[in-house]
């Protein structure tokens, strides 16, 4: 029996149907308010259950032989509670985040989140992916397309040269088979992302270049923008916009590949080749 968390979310909808693929039951930990509509195509067993609820996890856990836990990171210590004995494997999903020096609470749950499996001994295998990108909505390159298409015009806080590195979903869910069958990758973390790093203003050059727009990039710096989200957060504007994520945005967020290429056989796509998959490539 296999168990995944977070199986609704974006990752899970790559994920659920290559695991469908194995000859084994798959049984998905889904909330009461969680849409499973994704789900129906694929022979799985919903289990009702809530990470924020430790006792809802050991139904799901029962007869678990592997884990992927899509969801949050935070909820490792509850999930290594409730993980069976025989269990063989539970590959975790964290974040990149947890090397970002901009303090914060939402870094130091990733950090704590690893830090519980890092103190036990259950066979975990740890994932950091970097900005997830794919087909649909992604809600990160997605949202990037979406807001150069209805506009000439993007604003960039800060000189834009903040490395980034954006990892597509399919080569995610490479490694996350990987992981569970590496006898390698037990007890190892490993950091996952593209081939190459690009600065933020490259990134905008290759997804306009992808959509086939050419955008002018407005360049704000960073005081002049933690300025205007104060005064918006006065008069009641902002809400959703933290002054960390702009903070982070002008960290370089590179990683190295070779642990997870040597022990994984990672082997992630170009962001050329990934968004080409997605718009169709480069327009003239
Ligand atoms: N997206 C990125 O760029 C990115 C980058 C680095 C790391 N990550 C990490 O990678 C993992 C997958 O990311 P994603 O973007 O695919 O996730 P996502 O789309 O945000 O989905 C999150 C999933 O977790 C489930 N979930 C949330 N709270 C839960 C709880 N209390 N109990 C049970 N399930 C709960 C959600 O269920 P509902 O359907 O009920 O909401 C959903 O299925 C996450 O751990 C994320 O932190 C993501």
């Amino acid at each position: 029996m296999i168990l995944v968390t977070g199986a609704t979310g974006y990752t899970g909808a790559f994920l659920i149907p290559r695991l469908a693929a194995w000859n084994e039951s798959l049984r998905c930990l889904v909330r009461p308010t969680s849409d499973p509509a994704a789900l129906s195509p694929w022979p799985v067993e919903l289990c009702t259950g809530d990470l924020d609820d430790p006792a809802s996890l050991i139904p799901a856990m029962q007869g678990v032989r592997l884990v992927f836990h899509l969801a949050h990171i935070r909820y490792t210590p509850a999930l290594l509670a409730a993980a069976p004995p025989g269990v063989e494997r539970l590959v975790l999903v964290s974040s990149q985040r947890r090397y970002s020096r901009v303090p914060s609470p939402s870094v130091d749950e990733v950090i704590a989140g690893e830090q519980a499996a890092f103190a036990s001994d259950q066979p975990w295998t740890l994932l950091r992916p970097s900005m997830i990108y794919g087909p649909g909505e992604d809600r990160n390159l997605s949202r990037l397309a979406g807001y150069l298409h209805r506009r000439p015009w993007i604003p960039v806080c800060g000189p834009g040269h903040g490395l980034q590195q954006p990892l597509h979903v399919e080569d995610l869910v490479e490694a996350l088979m990987a992981a569970a069958r590496s006898p390698a990758a037990l007890h190892r973390a490993y950091d996952l992302a593209g081939p190459e790093p690009l600065a933020y203003n490259a990134l905008i050059d290759a997804v306009a270049a992808a959509i086939g727009v050419r955008p002018r990039k407005v360049h704000l710096p960073l005081p002049l923008v933690l300025a205007g989200l104060r005064v918006a957060r006065m008069v009641g504007l902002g809400a959703g916009l933290e002054t960390e994520q702009f903070r982070r945005l002008q960290e370089d967020k590179s990683c190295c590949l070779d642990a997870a290429r040597a022990d994984l056989g990672f082997s992630p796509r170009s962001l050329a080749a990934g968004l080409a998959q997605i718009h169709g490539g480069p327009r003239p």
